[in-house]
């Protein structure tokens, strides 16, 4: 072979090359990695830290979550709540300020098949609309949870909450499951929103002064003690005596079986 053809065939076999080269370079496609979430990375006002899906189960089953509910899950990670809720046919949503965690409980929904059960929505926990809420969920922290609530004793009567292992301060639960199998955040807290009923109410001919503490009620019938008073929900019972009366609270008035009473003040 000629020096030169060959000088030549060595430039463009380089040249070719460094052409395939460039080309590769332009055609290769930059793949992002796909998001992770790690146990423990930061959030607006909480970390995340996905519950157990035992501790889920029991935050479920003590708020009683069926299909004709609509869950709100306030700071809803990878909506593992959300997704179990949707399961049961409830209506549910997750609001969630991260919004790469939005986008994989999106996913997770998706894949699990219930999208159009399980809603997502990337915002800030404080500002969410729970009017329409029955049951919501949360694994917050002690301070946030007695900052809002305010805005769940606020809820229609009956609206019921499930914590994940944080309480509500002085606002006892009205039950308490430990999940199993289970090795950390275990423990499940629920409240119902109870009616509220402190003020005077009159009953038949006689004056009935109630005050509230959360679901515990007290007072006076006339001059005989109100004992064992309780809410739950917009139901009422309360002793006074030996009798004891079960009825239903609907703003201004309470009715029970054979008796009724109206608030006056
Ligand atoms: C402890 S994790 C609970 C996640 C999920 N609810 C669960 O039980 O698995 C708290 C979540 O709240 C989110 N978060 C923190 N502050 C928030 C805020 N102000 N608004 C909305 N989400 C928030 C975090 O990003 C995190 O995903």
């Amino acid at each position: 072979m000629p020096v030169m053809s060959f000088l030549s065939r060595g430039v463009l076999a380089l040249a070719l090359s460094a052409v395939a080269m460039s080309a590769s370079a332009q055609t290769v496609p930059v793949v992002a990695e796909p998001f992770e979430p790690v146990s423990g990375q930061a959030g607006k006002d909480v970390v995340w830290v996905p519950t157990p899906q035992s501790t889920v189960d029991s935050m479920l089953e003590l708020t009683k979550v069926t299909a004709s509910d609509v869950l709100v899950d306030l700071g809803s990670g990878n909506g593992i709540t959300v997704i179990t809720a949707a399961k049961k046919g409830a209506t549910a949503m997750g609001v969630e300020f991260n919004p790469d965690m939005v986008a994989l409980a999106r996913r997770l929904a998706s894949e699990a098949g219930v999208s159009d059960k399980a809603t997502f929505v990337q915002g800030d926990l404080f500002e969410a609309d729970l009017s329409k809420a029955t049951v919501i969920t949360l694994f917050l922290l002690p301070d946030i949870n007695e900052q809002l609530k305010p805005k769940l004793l606020d809820l229609k009567p009956g609206t019921r909450i499930a914590s994940n292992s944080f309480d509500m301060g002085d606002w006892e639960p009205d039950a308490r499951a430990t999940s199993s199998p289970c090795t950390s955040w275990c423990t499940a807290l629920a409240w119902i929103v109870p009616a509220r009923v402190a003020g005077t109410w009159q009953l038949g001919s006689q004056t009935l002064t109630l005050t509230q503490q959360y679901q515990v009620v007290s007072g006076t019938l006339g001059t005989a003690a109100v004992t064992a008073g309780k809410m739950n929900g917009a139901d009422i019972t309360f002793t006074v005596g030996d009798r004891t009366y079960t009825g239903r609270v609907d703003g201004g008035v309470m009715t029970g079986q054979g008796w009724t009473a109206k608030k006056t003040s």
